[in-house]
């Protein structure tokens, strides 16, 4: 069984990375939807499942088919975290799952920036996904969120299938925040650190809230029209997330009053802020590879020559140079409408110039 052995702490959501991996070489969830999966029960399948602590394999027993919502939230961060840091340095490559062993790499342990930010992405990735599939029946027992108490605009009404963050905040909260309230296990700084960036992921998530409406009526005229609430898209609330990583704040543990507490590094004194993201310690420039850091370095990455910010090839190639290649596009073009209906293109080949850090 995988063990993530160098690490003191099991990680909140990123345990379903581990769960991902696990799950992909046994085929347990689809086995957990099959009437073989009749045959065990919940109690038997949770403990197949490697690094939950116990609040989350009590989860798992009372709740079954959220692992499998949870998992797919679990991939959702790795992508979009990917996908928000892809003109940055540090790259989320932390989150990695290999062939042979899924491990992250010892920065997100560290409390550093790049924790803060994986933590408050994972916790509004979880109860976003949760709340998303009472809707789409993917969990037995919810269904989509009840109709709103506050009266319609005076434009619409109350309908379509809005995301169910009753059922999903509770529940994605508790399983995302279990290995933080465990008493053993990490430095309490740490755990107060995680804590805290989950909570502001949940605030953006809630912030997010807008309303999504649909036309009804004779085409197009919308004489009638039904409205939602619904969270924005995850890449919206990773952008969001990215600002708040951009402007975080470093903090000290120390004693406040009768506790010891989280509190800004700086001079000024005031608390921290409960909309902002903390880090206890700095982080590499991840500019060379440095396996006990966590950094992958940035050579080989493609920069941007023309660009000036973070992507640009002086900042991402940290002053190395790069390289030239060139690349050759195949596009779609000329194309012709033909009555009707279809369209026919031809293939262009366009050669474009891109660069790599040496
Ligand atoms: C589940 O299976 C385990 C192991 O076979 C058994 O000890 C336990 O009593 C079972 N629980 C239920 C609720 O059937
Ligand atoms: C991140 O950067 C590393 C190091 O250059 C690279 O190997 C990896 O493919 C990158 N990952 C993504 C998702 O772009
Ligand atoms: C490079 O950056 C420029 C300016 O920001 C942008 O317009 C362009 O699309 C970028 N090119 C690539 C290949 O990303």
């Amino acid at each position: 069984m995988m063990r993530s052995s160098s690490h003191a702490l099991p990680l909140g959501v990123l345990t379903a990375l581990l769960l991902a991996h696990f799950c992909s070489g046994i085929k347990w969830l689809t086995l957990s939807n099959s009437p073989i999966a009749l045959h065990m029960n919940n109690s038997q399948q949770c403990k197949l499942l490697p690094n939950l602590v116990p609040t989350q394999t009590q989860l798992c027993r009372t709740h079954l088919e959220i692992i499998k919502t949870i998992v797919q939230a679990a991939r959702e961060v790795k992508k979009t975290c990917q996908k928000t840091f892809s003109d940055m340095r540090w790259n989320c490559s932390s989150i990695e799952i290999s062939s042979d062993s899924p491990k992250y790499r010892p920065d997100l342990d560290r409390g550093t920036r790049e924790a803060a930010f994986v933590y408050a992405l994972s916790s509004a990735t979880i109860i976003h996904s949760l709340s998303r599939a009472c809707g789409l029946g993917e969990i037995t027992g919810c269904t989509c969120a009840k109709r709103p108490d506050e009266a319609p605009g005076p434009d619409f009404r109350w309908g379509g299938c809005g995301d169910n963050m009753a059922y999903g905040t509770p529940l994605g909260t508790k399983f995302v925040d279990a290995p933080m309230k465990l008493k053993r296990s990490g430095s309490h700084a740490n755990k107060l650190m995680h804590l805290h960036n989950s909570e502001v992921g949940r605030q953006v998530l809630r912030r997010s809230v807008e309303l999504k409406c649909k036309c009804h009526g004779v085409s197009g005229s919308c004489s009638v029209r039904t409205c939602w609430k619904s969270f924005q898209d995850l890449k919206d609330i990773a952008m969001d997330l990215k600002s708040r990583y951009l402007s975080a704040t470093k903090v000290v543990h120390r004693p406040m009053g009768t506790r010891k507490q989280l509190v800004p590094k700086d001079i000024d004194i005031r608390p921290v802020r409960d909309n902002e993201l903390v880090y206890l310690h700095s982080s590499p420039d991840f500019c060379t590879k440095n396996e006990k850091l966590g950094s992958v370095g940035t050579q080989d990455r493609q920069c941007n020559k023309t660009s000036v910010g973070s992507d640009s090839c002086d900042l991402m190639c940290c002053g190395r140079g790069y390289n030239p290649y060139t690349e050759k596009l195949v596009e779609r073009c000329h194309c012709k409408y033909h009555w009707c209906c279809y369209v026919t293109c031809k293939k262009c080949e366009r050669t474009v110039e891109r660069y790599v850090c040496k």
